[in-house]
């Protein structure tokens, strides 16, 4: 029960389990290098504001970097009893420094403080997921590049749809991946903007000035309102947003991974060191990476949906409710770092099976489009050409053959159209060069995608 000393409101400390429901500093000691660089931006603006000494100044400065010292060396305890990350650093440094260390959180509250330093962790969470995702990107644009010549069932409702490159099918994800990162990039505007010096929700009587430690923060500028500022979590939000839709794409690339990887399919081959085998099944070889990605999915969701909720009905400003915030977010940050990472792996080890494939390719008609397409090539509307090809699918089925395993005579029963060089227009190759609309899956096309997106990943990279 050392909690309170600072306040003369108090007679008594907390009761053990009351201390231990209110305190976040589990949480938030995360955050000890944010709240260390908020307090020296905030200790700098204080001292060229004639609000603290320039002795008292280096003071706290000196005092803050030994405290960040000992905690990156592990030498610094927190103690629940202190609530948070702030308090804990706070009277330690003035245990540490005396006087000085109490003249630190003038014109400044903790309400303001805490938006700063969970700003000021989120952009960095960000800006490294960021860097994360672009290694994904190039994992996917490596494997693309040796793939333009795989040629896959591209599915619809699961099922045999038409052919498609893999290296089109993994640029799909790509420009997922793309959106994303214009994701971050728009999220990050959202986060840098600096509500030190809001105080606790009205401003302050000190003459402080907001531009300079917003500035020395590298925030984008100050607030403009106080309330909305100690109050404001969308970045938060946002944030948790942007991880979720990361989530769903990287879960969606998963599932076909699981799908492309099980027995029946037996797509692709997956590295060793991404998979575990089975406690009783010796032969087991478990997609364990792609299964945890879009298991932990839902945790993100959750996290998404945690801190949306929590804010529902808030009245201004800010709530204690609002400690809840960091929990959540922070496992969406850490989950979708993680996450990316394992899938980068995932994807660099992915070797495609193409005798699997190429016997894939044969089945489900998958190249009945292609031929519904030739017959309206030589003029025949593409509804009857449709219907036409269906009913020769269908006598395909009962005879127990593929489209390319009928003779010429029996084409042309259904359409005096056909001609020798349907066969060729069957193949699954010819079928997916066909496809040279933009966007569409030709080689020809995918090769210069691929050219583009690796330029695309480079200007990403250098974006600031
Ligand atoms: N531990 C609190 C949090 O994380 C810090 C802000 C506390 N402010 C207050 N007025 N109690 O939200």
């Amino acid at each position: 029960m050392t909690d309170k000393l600072w306040s003369g409101r108090f007679t008594k400390g907390m009761e053990g389990p009351v201390e231990k429901f209110t305190a976040s500093v589990a949480v938030d000691a995360r955050m000890y290098r944010e709240d260390i660089d908020g307090s020296i931006a905030h200790a700098r603006m204080l001292a060229a504001q004639g609000l603290l000494s320039g002795e008292e100044a280096e003071a706290v400065i000196g005092g803050l970097r030994a405290i960040q010292r000992d905690i990156e060396k592990g030498a610094f305890a927190f103690d629940a009893a202190l609530e948070d990350v702030h308090m804990n650093i706070e009277a330690e440094l003035t245990r540490r420094i005396g006087e000085a260390g109490k003249k630190l959180h003038t014109a400044r509250s903790r309400n303001d403080q805490v938006a700063t330093d969970f700003r000021l962790y989120t952009r960095k969470a960000l800006v490294e997921i960021a860097g994360g995702l672009r290694s994904f990107m190039g994992a996917l644009l490596v494997k693309a590049h040796d793939h333009v010549d795989t040629i896959i069932p591209g599915m619809t409702h699961l099922q045999h749809a038409q052919p498609v490159s893999l290296a089109h099918h993994l640029l799909a994800y790509f420009e997922m991946a793309v959106r994303d990162h214009q994701r971050i990039t728009q999220a990050l505007e959202g986060v840098n903007v600096s509500p030190l010096g809001s105080a606790a929700l009205a401003g302050t009587p000190h003459p402080i000035d907001r531009d300079s430690t917003a500035r020395e923060l590298g925030f984008s500028g100050p607030s403009r309102n106080s309330l909305d500022a100690v109050s404001d979590r969308d970045f938060a939000c946002e944030a948790a947003f942007v991880c979720s839709m990361i989530m769903m794409h990287l879960s969606r690339l998963a599932e076909e991974i699981v799908i492309w990887n099980s027995q029946p399919f037996s797509f692709m081959e997956l590295p060793d060191g991404c998979c575990t085998g089975s406690s009783i099944m010796p032969q087991k070889k478990n997609p364990d990476v792609a299964e945890l990605v879009r298991g932990k999915t839902g945790g993100v969701y959750g996290g998404l949906m945690a801190v949306l909720v929590m804010m529902k009905g808030l009245p201004l400003a800010y709530n204690r409710d609002m400690q809840e915030d960091k929990k959540p977010v922070l496992e969406c940050l850490d989950t979708v770092a993680s996450s990316l990472e394992s899938m980068t792996g995932l994807v660099a080890g992915l070797s495609p099976r193409k005798e699997v494939l190429e016997k894939s390719l044969k089945e489900g008609f998958i190249t009945a489009t292609d031929m519904a397409d030739y017959l309206t090539g030589k003029g025949m509307p593409f509804r009857d050409a449709h219907r036409v090809t269906g009913e020769i699918v269908a006598r395909c089925v009962s005879l127990g053959k593929g489209l390319a395993d009928l003779r010429l005579e029996e084409l042309t029963a259904f359409s005096t159209l056909f001609e020798q060089d349907i066969f060729a227009a069957l193949d699954p190759g010819t079928s997916v060069d066909r496809r040279k609309s933009f966007g569409g899956t030709a080689r020809e096309n995918v090769r210069t995608a691929l050219t583009e997106a690796r330029a695309l990943l480079e200007a990403l990279a250098h974006e600031k």
